[in-house]
């Protein structure tokens, strides 16, 4: 069997980091069949449009899909995003967004004190609902009394399947879920995500369930990283813990994630939590270990559990040896990197 995977480059430094993952998916010799989609800043200037008019049908037609990041300083955010990763994520119902921040030997963390024994969360964000549903308005344009309108929606349903999921992965890790809220100051959304987040709680009574207000766990992820496992937040929430999170594994240029539609047959999207890094673009020194990881997580997802393994124990061993991109403390380049963790793929080929 082929696997057939959609690659998504993007803009700025996501074709740079992108031929790196790539690259590591090719040493394992596995069958996996690429298609490069041209989507993105340039495609947008060129067609008016972000994605082709059957992007989602296109993206349906594969196993997995691959993707940088998009976004450039001449299109105006809320389009690129709005068009993209938001588009593809409610309408293939991608609902479930897994990011692992662990720290791997090697990579300095900003916590001072703390090594990769005490960094090793696991953020599940809900991904298609919250603060992101796209519900609201403007009126009155460019006048004084202009009003914009952004609606938070929960639904139970919505709630509901990102809970659990977050309690079902705890089983498999340290048996604690942090549940991030903030049902003091709002009343509804986020006191109907605690209801149902006790009601799951109690159809898991082997994990530890605690609740937390998200600025107080802010302060927790600095102080005690230690006392944390399982985080489950809201989409707006995650979004913001998690390039904390990333900061705290070294940096965004870690951090990985998988958007997932869990027992559904849509395909999950991996990329690294990153943006398009407009700063560095160009230069060849991003850090392409966050899209590695990616696409370690890709593996795992597509069953390919042992050569997920490989790819990270590869990019593992080059975080600890070298090369490294300066942002983790290195001199070397995003193609240095990437050539070494397919070297260590390539050195630890099973016989
Ligand atoms: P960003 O993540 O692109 O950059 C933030 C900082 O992290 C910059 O200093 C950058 O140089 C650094 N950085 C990012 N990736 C790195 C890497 N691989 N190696 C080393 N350093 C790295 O976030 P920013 O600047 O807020 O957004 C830039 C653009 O990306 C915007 O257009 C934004 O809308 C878009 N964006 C797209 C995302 C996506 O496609 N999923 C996610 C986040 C932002
Ligand atoms: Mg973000």
């Amino acid at each position: 069997m082929t696997y057939r995977v959609a690659l998504l480059p993007g803009d700025g430094v996501g074709p740079e980091v992108i031929a790196e993952a790539r690259k590591a998916v090719d040493a394992l010799g596995l069958p996996v069949e690429w298609t490069e989609l041209p989507w993105g800043s340039a495609y947008w200037h060129e067609h008016g449009r972000m994605m082709a008019e059957d992007a989602l049908d296109v993206l349906r037609a594969h196993d997995a899909v691959l993707m940088g990041a998009i976004g450039d300083p001449s299109v105006p955010d809320h389009v690129s995003l709005w068009e993209t990763i938001l588009e593809i994520r409610q309408k293939l119902d991608l609902w479930a967004n897994l990011r692992p921040a662990r720290l791997l030997p090697g990579i300095p963390t900003p916590l001072a004190g703390r090594g990769p024994e005490e960094i090793d969360m696991l953020f599940v964000r809900e991904n298609t609902e919250g603060e992101y549903a796209g519900v609201g308005g403007r009126a009155h344009r460019g006048l004084g009394s202009e009003v914009a309108i952004e609606t938070s929606v929960f639904t139970r349903a919505g709630c509901e399947r990102v809970l659990r999921l977050a309690f079902e992965l705890a089983e498999e890790r340290r048996s604690l879920v942090t549940s991030a809220t903030k049902s003091n100051a709002s009343r509804f959304g986020y006191v109907l995500w605690d209801e149902i987040a006790e009601a799951v709680a109690v159809e898991h009574p082997g994990v530890r369930y605690e609740r937390i207000l998200v600025d107080a766990l802010s302060a927790r992820m600095v102080r005690s990283p230690e006392s944390l496992d399982v985080v489950v937040a809201s989409n707006l929430f995650a979004d913001i813990l998690t390039d904390l999170a990333a900061a705290i594994q070294g940096g965004m240029g870690m951090a990985a994630s998988a958007n997932l539609a869990p027992d559904s047959d849509a395909p999950g999207l991996f990329e690294p939590v990153h943006g398009s890094a407009p700063d560095i673009a160009g230069q060849g020194i991003a850090n392409p270990a966050g899209a590695i990881w990616s696409a370690s997580l890709m593996l795992e997802h597509l069953g390919e559990q042992a050569a997920a393994a490989r790819v990270l124990d590869a990019l593992a061993t080059v975080c600890h040896k070298g090369p490294k991109t300066r942002d983790v403390g290195g001199t070397a380049t995003t193609r240095e990197v990437g050539d070494a963790v397919g070297a260590a793929i390539g050195a630890a080929a099973p016989a």
